[in-house]
C-alpha cells in the first residue's frame, strides 16, 4: 500500500531536513521526500495512494526509545510487552529497546528470543531487547554476550542495578566492544545510596527522608569514563541526573572518549523541591534532584553533551506505589508523556525542534547501531507526526500502559503525537483525525 503524506514540516537531522514538503511510503519503506509530490504522480496512480494531508503538522523519523522497561516475562500485571509497545505508538515511538530486569532476567537467549515473539504478536511498535551484562544483573558473572547478539539483543545493561565490581565492568566493556554492542551502564555506587530515598539535600533534610547524594551516580560515572579510557572501548551512560555527571561527561568527550549519555524528562522537567507531597509517583532511581542539577541538565542536552532522551518508562501497579514512601517502588510510566514534556525545551529555547528529534530518534539510532532515525529513501516508513499545537490535559485513566504511576497526571501539555506509522502501517492515529 502507498501512502503519501502531504504538508507537513519534515524534519530529518540525518539529512538536515527542516522544510514543508511531502513523503512518500510504499511497501513498508520510505520511497521519496520532495516538494508537490502529488503532481508527479499520474492521476489513474493517485486514486490508489492513501493521502494525508498534514499542514501544520510536524513530521519526523519515527521516534526511538532507547530504554524503557517492559515487565514480561513474569511481571505482566505492571506491563506486558504488547501493552507497552500500545503506549509507545501512542506517545509516538515507533521502537522501543526494553531493558531486561524482568522476571526471569534477560539474561539468557530464551527470554531475548520470548520477547521478540512478543513484539512480533503485538504488531505495534518495533521492540529491541537489552540483555543483562551479569546472570540474573547479579553482579558476578558474565552473561553470554555473543549468543545473546545472536538471540537479537542491541545493547548490554544491568539497568535497575550498577555492576559494582569495577574489574566485571572492564571485561564486559572488553568483550562487549569486540562484539560491537554497546554497554549501557546504571551509575550507582550502592554503598553511597544505600538506604537512600530520595536526593540528598535540603529537602531530604526537612522531610525526614534519607538521601541519596550525586556523588553515589558521579563516583561511578568517573569510574565508567576511566575503564572506557583504560581499554579504549565505549560505555553510554543512563539516566543522568546531576550536574557533577554532565560535568564528568562533558569533560570526557572533550578528551574524545568515546561516551555517550542520556537523561529522561523527569529530570528536567522536577526537582526534590516536588516531593514535599510524599507522593511516591514522585519516586524514581536515580531521584529528582535540584534546581541546579535540573539547570545543568538542560546545559548537558544543549551542548550535545547528552545525546539522547529516553523515558526510562517503569511501569508499575498501584499495589507497588501505594505504599509507604520507603516501600514504594521507584519509576515513572513514562511513554505516553515523554514527548510533550520534551518539547517544551523547544519553547523554552533549550533545544530547537530538530536538535530534540535527533536526540529522541536519529542519536538513540545511531547509539544502538539500528538502520533506523531518518527520512532518507529505502529507509523503513518509520514516521512520527506531531500536532506541535494540541492542548491536551494527562489524564492516567487513558493511558495505554498498565503502568499509572505518573507524576504528571492532570498536567496541562502542548504538542503531541497524532500518528505513529511502523514499517509503513498506521498503528496509531489520534481518534479527532478519522482516517
Ligand atoms: O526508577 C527506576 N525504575 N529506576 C531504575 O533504574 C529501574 C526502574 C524500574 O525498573 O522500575
Amino acid at each position: 500500500m502507498k501512502i503519501l503524506l502531504t504538508g507537513a514540516r519534515i524534519i530529518d537531522p540525518a539529512q538536515t531536513i527542516d522544510a514543508i514538503a511531502d513523503v512518500l511510503l510504499e511497501n513498508g519503506k520510505i520511497v521519496k521526500t520532495g516538494v508537490d509530490l502529488l503532481s508527479s504522480i499520474k492521476s489513474k496512480d493517485a486514486a490508489k495512494i492513501k493521502i494525508l494531508e498534514l499542514g501544520g503538522m510536524v513530521l519526523t523519523p519515527g521516534l526511538i526509545d532507547m530504554h524503557t522497561h517492559l515487565r514480561e516475562p513474569g511481571l505482566e500485571y505492571k506491563e506486558t510487552v504488547a501493552s507497552g509497545a500500545k503506549a509507545a505508538v501512542v506517545g509516538g515511538f515507533t521502537s522501543i529497546a526494553c531493558m531486561p530486569n524482568t522476571d526471569p532476567i534477560n539474561d539468557n537467549r530464551s527470554i531475548t528470543e520470548f520477547i521478540k515473539r512478543k513484539a512480533v504478536e503485538a504488531d505495534l511498535a518495533n521492540v529491541y531487547p537489552i540483555g543483562a551484562i551479569s546472570k540474573d544483573s547479579a553482579g558476578h558473572q558474565l552473561t553470554e554476550f555473543w549468543d545473546l547478539k545472536e538471540a537479537g539483543i542491541v545493547a548490554l545493561s544491568d539497568d535497575g542495578k550498577p555492576v559494582m565490581d569495577a574489574a566485571l565492568m572492564r571485561h564486559a566493556m572488553e568483550y562487549a566492544d569486540s562484539l560491537g554492542l554497546p554497554i549501557i551502564s546504571h551509575c550507582e555506587d550502592t554503598n553511597l545510596s544505600a538506604g537512600g530515598q530520595m536526593n540528598e539535600g535540603y529537602y531530604s533534610t526537612i522531610l525526614g527522608l534519607r538521601g541519596i547524594p550525586g556523588i553515589a551516580e558521579e563516583a561511578m560515572i568517573a569510574r565508567d569514563i576511566l575503564i572506557a579510557e583504560f581499554t579504549k572501548t565505549q560505555v553510554h551512560i543512563a539516566h543522568v541526573s546531576t550536574a557533577g555527571s554532565v560535568r564528568l561527561i562533558r569533560e570526557a568527550k572533550k578528551r574524545g572518549l568515546k561516551i555517550t549519555a542520556e537523561t529522561a524528562p523527569h529530570y528536567f522537567t522536577l526537582t526534590d523541591e516536588a516531593l514535599q507531597t510524599y507522593s511516591t509517583s514522585l519516586k524514581v532511581n536515580p531521584p529528582l534532584r535540584s534546581a541546579d542539577d535540573v539547570k545543568a541538565v538542560k546545559e548537558g542536552l544543549a551542548d550535545g553533551t547528552l545525546d539522547a532522551i529516553v523515558t526510562d518508562h517503569a511501569p508499575h501497579a498501584r499495589t507497588d506505589k501505594e505504599l509507604e514512601f520507603e516501600y514504594a517502588a521507584n519509576g515513572i510510566s513514562g511513554l505516553e508523556t515523554s514527548l510533550s514534556l520534551s518539547l517544551r525545551l523547544v519553547s523554552e529555547g533549550v533545544l530547537t525542534l530538530p536538535e530534540l528529534i535527533a536526540a529522541m530518534s536519529l542519536n538513540p539510532a545511531r547509539i544502538l547501531n539500528l538502520p533506523k532515525g531518518t527520512l532518507k529513501a529505502g529507509a523503513d516508513a518509520d514516521i512520527t507526526v506531531i500536532d506541535p499545537q494540541l492542548l491536551w490535559t494527562v489524564d492516567v485513566q487513558t493511558f495505554c500502559s498498565k503502568g499509572r504511576n505518573s507524576p504528571f497526571h492532570g498536567w496541562e501539555m502542548r504538542g503531541k503525537a497524532i500518528l505513529t506509522i511502523v514499517g509503513g502501517e498506521i498503528k496509531y492515529a489520534l481518534p479527532s483525525l478519522k482516517i
